[in-house]
């Protein structure tokens, strides 16, 4: 079986990782390439990753860059196209929600090409967020739905895609935050920075619904502000969210230390420093998807500043705690997760680090080819 394996944003190196790894275990059935789109082109949104978690160099790069969602996914398809011309796959596997996801979904399926979606079945059901449609468009194409908890196969089932295209095999980006959690352990960045386990926070906010209107970042840099005051923030800092505040004025906000006081800015950090922050953190918290999950295994409480999350099974299960963006909620949260009561969280059923192992003995059991003549 010939694979295209895609890539475009960063949460999607640490998702096809595990994949590769599995697929090169089996040179005998499978045969495949990596393309990446060039979503992400910054050192540290993407090549960063690729060393870190051993991942192969991109045989293709379509080196796309930045725009608005129309231009960034039509270049994307247009590009895509033309490798899927010359390379002929039998399949074309995508993970995530990112544009980079489903225009590569889109453009294999024009061409009859099958394709795989490796987290399948998570909503939101806020259509005003991008990542929404893209789930939508693409699992509505896919002909293989990977699943990461029971949720998502009801959403998907309930969208009348039928039983057998849905696998549940738990999660790729937990196959590798356990794979890497030693190795993590030994980066040292929380001493080296003079912070002390389970005293600081980290943070991640990056959603345009968050960070692009003024009075919402403001609003919630106030909460975080008063949050800072108790422990320290560190806030390894998206491209896009810099630019926006500088944009709205509100450099005020973050200490200009040597050292992590107040809401601190990084630059974004590599896979294996930010999860050396986040295993010993007191709090995560982020309007990530990812981060979401990640910090559910680590057993740290999560805020979700979001008013909605697609990962529900971390509110119920895990140890996230949907708040939204209004001020003085997250102050409340915050302060009862700070005077210890807080969830005591368990980890998602099949979240192993053996999900892609199933995506591959699924793929390997699969008379793919034989379907597509
Ligand atoms: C994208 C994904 C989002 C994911 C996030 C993780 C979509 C619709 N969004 O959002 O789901 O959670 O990645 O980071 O696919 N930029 C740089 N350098 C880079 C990449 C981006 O400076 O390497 C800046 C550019 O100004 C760009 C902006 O960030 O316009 C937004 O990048 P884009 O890829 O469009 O969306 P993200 O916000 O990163």
């Amino acid at each position: 079986m010939k694979i295209i394996n895609v890539v475009g944003a960063r949460p999607n190196f640490m998702k096809m990782a595990p994949i590769i790894d599995q697929l090169n275990k089996h040179p005998e059935s499978f045969s495949h390439i990596l393309v990446h789109t060039g979503q992400h082109y910054d050192e540290r949104m993407s090549a960063s990753f690729f060393e870190a978690l051993g991942m192969p160099r991109p045989d293709v790069n379509l080196e796309v860059g930045s725009g608005s969602h129309a231009e960034q996914t039509a270049r994307i398809m247009v590009e895509f196209e033309k490798v899927c011309l010359t390379e002929k796959p039998d399949l074309v596997i995508v993970v995530g929600d990112v544009n980079s996801t489903m225009a590569c979904t889109i453009t294999a399926k024009k061409l009859g090409i099958r394709v795989a979606h490796v987290e399948a079945g998570l909503r939101s059901r806020d259509m005003s967020m991008p990542e929404e449609i893209n789930r939508l468009c693409t699992d509505v194409l896919c002909d293989y739905l990977f699943t990461t908890d029971r949720f998502a196969d009801e959403n998907l089932r309930a969208e009348g895609i039928p039983a057998e295209k849905i696998f549940f095999v738990g999660n790729v980006m937990i196959d590798t935050l356990l794979k890497h959690r030693e190795l993590a352990a030994r980066v040292g960045l929380v001493e080296k920075w003079g912070l002390k386990h389970g005293a600081f926070a980290t943070l991640t906010l990056h959603r345009p619904s968050n960070v692009d209107d003024r009075p919402t970042l403001v609003g919630i840099l106030d909460a975080l502000r008063e949050i800072s005051r108790t422990v320290p923030i560190v806030f390894p800092i998206h491209p896009r969210t810099r630019k926006m505040i500088e944009q709205f004025g509100l450099m005020d906000y973050f200490a200009s230390t040597e050292k992590p006081t107040g809401i601190w800015l990084t630059e974004p950090l590599g896979y294996l420093e930010f999860l050396n922050l986040n295993m010993h953190a007191r709090l995560i918290l982020t309007d990530s998807g990812g981060l979401q999950e990640e910090s559910t295994v680590l057993g740290v409480p999560c805020i979700t500043l979001r008013n909605n999350t697609e990962r529900p099974v971390t509110c119920e299960v895990g140890t996230n705690f949907l708040v939204g963006t209004d001020r003085d909620r997250i102050l409340d949260v915050a302060r009862s997760i700070m005077e210890g009561r807080s969830k005591k969280g368990c980890v998602p059923d099949k979240w192993d680090g053996k999900a892609a192992e199933r995506i591959v003995e699924i793929l390997s059991s699969l008379r793919l080819i034989e379907n597509i003549n």
